[in-house]
């Protein structure tokens, strides 16, 4: 059960590590742990465990997967930018890991809702503007390649930010807690805790390194590390109104299960992340 619960995993390193030693040894330890297979989960208790949940819970276990189904596919397909806007060959190699992790997690729910929902995909895409706006994210950074040293490194700080740092770093973080305390702990659904154990470990790594970037371009430029508040705080309301909000279903209204906490977990996990990048100097959220 402690293995379970132990869902906050953040790799942040060695702080006197440079960005390239940080990615050189993500990268290696990626190779030798990131070989878990997707298709190897047994999936077969969790099929019997939502035969028996009631319909509300049914309804938040699905709209609940589906928002990280539809997460990690648009991450895993926008991410090739963030791999060409690093200047050094180990911190692309690391981040080319990334990109096929974030294919695994895509293949992992995609597999989910076959098999246990008995869909191909979820019933209801849910406006996010968090997961709209990272299209255009990934446009910019790309174009920002030809582009003067002083824009690219502006770009590559927002992209960060928004990537690594709020959709995997606050909102799939808390999301996990979510997981872990409304079924893991009560022992439900086997298959789909060892998946987000696998994940939240690929996880770990990847919102590690997004906080040592962040870190490395805060400390050495107040503009940049202004920029990095300013668009954490801007996201915020977006990444807060997706909890304690009843879910529809042909319908009939739901409310989330009293174990969900989503925004008080959110809140820890941004408090957090601003303390991986700014240090214990952080003043609060809410100054
Ligand atoms: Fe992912
Ligand atoms: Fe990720």
């Amino acid at each position: 059960m402690s293995n379970m619960m132990d869902v906050e995993d953040v790799d942040l390193g060695h702080p006197e590590d440079s960005l390239d030693e940080a990615a050189r040894r993500l990268w290696r330890k990626a190779v030798a742990f990131g070989t878990w297979d997707p298709s190897k989960i047994d999936l077969s208790q969790d099929k019997l465990d939502y035969q028996r949940l009631s319909p509300g819970m049914r309804a938040y276990l699905e709209s609940f997967c589906g928002a990280f189904y539809h997460a990690e596919e648009n991450v895993a397909r926008l991410f090739c930018p963030w791999i060409m806007s690093v200047s050094s060959t180990w911190q692309q190699a690391y981040l080319s890991t990334q990109l096929v992790e974030e294919f695994k997690h895509t293949d992992f729910f995609s597999r989910y809702f076959e098999e246990v929902f008995g869909v191909s995909s979820p019933k209801r895409r849910l406006a996010n503007p968090v997961h709209d706006s990272l299209y255009e994210r990934s446009r910019q950074l790309l174009a920002s390649l030809e582009a003067p040293e002083g824009e690219r490194a502006t770009r590559l700080v927002e992209a960060f930010t928004h990537y690594q740092g709020i959709i995997e770093g606050v909102q799939a973080n808390a999301g996990y807690h979510i997981f872990v305390h409304v079924f893991g702990k009560h022992g439900l659904f086997p298959g789909l805790s060892q998946g987000f154990r696998n994940i939240q470990r690929d996880e770990g790594r990847h919102v590690g390194f997004g906080m040592r970037v962040l870190r490395h371009y805060a400390e050495r430029d107040a503009v940049l590390a202004a920029r990095i508040r300013d668009i954490y705080q801007a996201y915020l309301p977006f990444i807060r109104s997706r909890y304690g909000q009843p879910i529809e279903v042909d319908g009939v209204c739901y409310d989330p299960p009293v174990e969900e906490r989503g925004i008080e977990r959110l809140m820890e996990m941004y408090e957090r992340r601003m303390r991986d990048i700014f240090g214990t100097h952080w003043q609060g959220a809410l100054e």
